[in-house]
């Protein structure tokens, strides 16, 4: 028997990706995002749902990249602070001694410590409703060596992703 649930997250649990965001003045920040999922395979595109109200939108509306990444189950504070505190009261990367370059192709930062990273330019976005799904062309995928297929996609079976 069937019986009429919530229309929130009827899909069940979500993935949790950290985002870095880089604003016009060069301030990198991060935020974990629960909406979000692929949307293209050909062009390879991934989407992140931002709150309007997040520090971060401003700034990847200012410069069109992001950078995705996986987390590693042992990086829980990481997954904490980048969740629970905003960028609007003060540097959380530096704040908790986050290791950050500089991606390869678009203009934000790499958590150099995850395992996976995703770079990406905003090729379009749609203000669904609570959130503004950002489209990203992903442009390199970054993956910690060993942990790929025969095809050379990143093989989550040999991570530990939280
Ligand atoms: C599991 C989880 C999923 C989340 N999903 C989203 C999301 O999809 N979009 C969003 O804008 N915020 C999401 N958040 C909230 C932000 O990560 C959080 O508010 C963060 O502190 C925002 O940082 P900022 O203000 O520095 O941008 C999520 C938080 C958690 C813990």
């Amino acid at each position: 028997m069937k019986v009429e649930a919530n229309k929130r997250n009827a899909l069940g649990t979500m993935p949790k990706l950290a985002v870095t965001v880089r604003d016009k003045d060069g301030r990198d920040n991060a935020l974990i995002v629960g909406y979000c999922g692929h949307c293209s395979y050909d062009p390879p595109m991934i989407m992140v749902g931002l709150v309007p109200s997040r520090f971060s939108y401003h700034m990847i509306k200012e410069n069109g990249s992001f950078v995705a990444h996986l987390l590693d189950e042992s990086q829980a504070d990481l997954y904490e602070c980048c969740g629970s505190e905003s960028g609007k009261d003060g540097d959380k990367l530096k704040a908790h001694n986050v290791n950050l370059i500089d991606a390869d192709i678009v203009n934000a930062a790499i958590m150099k410590d995850c395992p996976v990273a995703i770079e990406c330019t905003v090729v379009d976005s749609i203000m669904t409703g609570s959130h503004e799904m950002f489209v990203g062309k992903i442009e390199k995928v970054h993956v910690e060596e060993g942990a790929t297929d025969d095809n050379n996609c990143v093989d989550l079976s040999k991570l530990n992703i939280i």
